[in-house]
């Protein structure tokens, strides 16, 4: 009986020692401890065992349990252990590790050219207002004193929707709408879009955007319109920035004025970019006609105004040095992450 446990404690231990499965570790147990499991049997036998000999076996079957069962114990830690470790690798994370990288995108030239221009209005008190891209021949013509026969009213310059309302030709429309709903003083500019017939080339496009300035008050000159265009020019091209003032025809402004710049490539000698002029046409403007104030409920006898008009393409190109319109609306990245 003797060499029967030691047998079965070799080989107990023997499978332990070789086992490398925690749930192999419970049948290992079930094998040799459990109730009927081969350390049991032997027990079972014990009946027939002498009186001096049966304390011996027992104490002796006893210590190989014990044994037996520490070295599970010990082993199933073990196991326990390892497989922490393996979860832990398996789930690391490296946060070393450098992901790929996110580009941020940015504002389209015009976009930026827009935001400039209202910021720096904005720093003069104006208010930044939004007007609608389909808008009635009144307020785009008619209250803005625009002749009966002005040619821009002809369909084949501008898309009529019906024969009262059209796409805007000219953000002067918001001049209306804000004069029409507000009292002076008003001081605003309104930056969109516009639409004329024209065919696409490298300085024209159907759709295109303006900004329009408006001010009105009492005691408004011709000296504040030129300061603030001035002063805005400064702000927006650098201080070095010359501007020519050159009388011109509006319907809804009197006296009338277009602005040029000084060419930034030949600074007024005269080259290729400016067709030897040494100048390029940014703005439009004048003193608000005093129809157009009447028009639309303000009396010219107590209230004068100015206002302006410049086209946000040719402000992005003549600062860019952008030679193509086209380039603008083409939406090619590499084009436009230059700016
Ligand atoms: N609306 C004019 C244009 O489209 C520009 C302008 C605006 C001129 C305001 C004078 C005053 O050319």
């Amino acid at each position: 009986m003797k060499e029967q446990l030691l047998a079965i404690k070799e080989k107990a231990l023997d499978s332990i020692e070789n086992c490398t499965d925690i749930k192999e570790c419970d049948a290992i147990r079930i094998t040799f401890l459990g109730k009927k499991g081969q350390l049991t049997a032997i027990l079972k036998q014990m009946g027939r065992l002498s009186a001096e000999e049966r304390p011996v076996i027992g104490q002796m079957a006893n210590e190989i349990r014990t044994e037996i069962e520490k070295t599970l114990v010990e082993k199933q830690g073990r196991l326990k252990l390892v497989q922490i470790e393996k979860k832990l690798e398996e789930e690391a994370v490296d946060v070393t590790v450098s992901l790929k990288e996110h580009k941020l995108g940015k504002a389209h030239p015009l976009t930026q050219t827009i935001n400039e221009i209202s910021a720096i209005f904005a720093g003069m008190g104006y208010t930044v207002v939004d007007g609608p891209e389909i808008d009635t021949v009144a307020r785009v013509f008619d209250l803005l004193n625009a002749e009966e026969n002005h040619p821009s009213r002809d369909p084949s310059d501008t898309f009529y929707i019906d024969d009262n309302t059209l796409l805007r030709t000219q953000t002067s429309s918001v001049q209306i709408r804000v004069m029409q709903e507000q009292k002076p003083p008003i001081a605003i500019i309104s930056p969109g879009r516009v639409y004329r017939r024209d065919e696409v080339d490298a300085t024209h496009s159907p759709i295109f955007h303006q900004c329009e300035g408006l001010v009105v008050d009492k005691g408004l000159t011709f000296g504040d319109l030129k300061g603030t265009l001035i002063y805005f020019a400064k702000q927006y091209y650098g201080e070095d920035m010359e501007l020519r003032f050159r009388p011109h025809h509006f319907p809804f402004t009197e006296p009338s004025c277009e602005i040029d710049c000084q060419c930034f490539k030949c600074h007024g000698k005269g080259c290729p970019t400016c067709k030897g002029e040494g100048w390029i046409e940014i703005l439009g403007a004048g003193m608000v006609h005093p129809n157009v104030l009447r028009n639309c409920g303000i009396d010219p006898e107590i209230y004068s105004g100015f206002a302006f008009g410049m086209g946000i393409e040719r402000l992005t190109m003549f600062k860019h040095e952008i030679e193509d319109m086209r380039l603008l609306y083409e939406n090619n990245l590499r084009f436009l992450s230059q700016f």
